[in-house]
């Protein structure tokens, strides 16, 4: 018998449950692994995960609604967020930002209708000497250059955008 996708994916909690435990101190990890998998944590998925853990949905609703890195609607593969603080700002995030607008066809606050890319600001990510900085998924770029957008996005493409470590000077 085919699961569906539902199906599969409360296969997945649970296998998930299994492996984290079932407890409180699982909720985070067990969402991070949807995100991941799925781009978003859906409705089905927070009641699946509140039933396993013993919590009330409106807690696990709660942590998927307060933490950025997760979301209740579906974003891209690949997340970019863009800072916008004060340094990042005048070190020519502006210029980023419309750079970015125009390679991917989408606003910020949008995802691309090919389920690709989701275009976010950010808050400072601690790189303000080295800006304009920004994350894609896991990974930080810093000293962006609109020229060096486009490359950064045919990474993306073909998917080895995101490097091993945790920061990348680009250059
Ligand atoms: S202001 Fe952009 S990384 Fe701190």
């Amino acid at each position: 018998m085919l699961l569906t996708e539902q199906e599969k994916m409360r296969e997945e909690i649970r296998s998930l449950a299994e492996e984290y435990g079932k407890d409180h101190g699982s909720l985070i990890p067990i969402l991070r692994a949807i995100q991941k998998k799925y781009y978003y944590i859906s409705s089905v998925a927070m009641q699946e995960i509140a039933n396993l853990l013993g919590i009330h949905p409106i807690e696990v609703y709660s942590v998927v609604t307060f933490y950025s890195f997760l979301s209740e609607e579906p974003q891209g593969k690949y997340i970019f967020r863009l800072c916008e603080t004060i340094s990042c700002d005048m070190l020519g995030k502006d210029q980023i930002a419309r750079q970015l607008e125009n390679d991917l066809g989408i606003t910020f606050g949008e995802t691309s209708d090919d389920g690709m890319f989701t275009l976010l600001y950010t808050s400072c990510l601690g790189m303000c000497d080295q800006g304009p900085a920004m994350m894609v998924n896991d990974c930080i770029y810093t000293k962006v250059t609109a020229e060096k957008v486009s490359e950064i996005i045919a990474d993306c493409r073909k998917a080895c955008c995101c490097c091993e470590t945790t920061a990348k000077e680009v250059q």
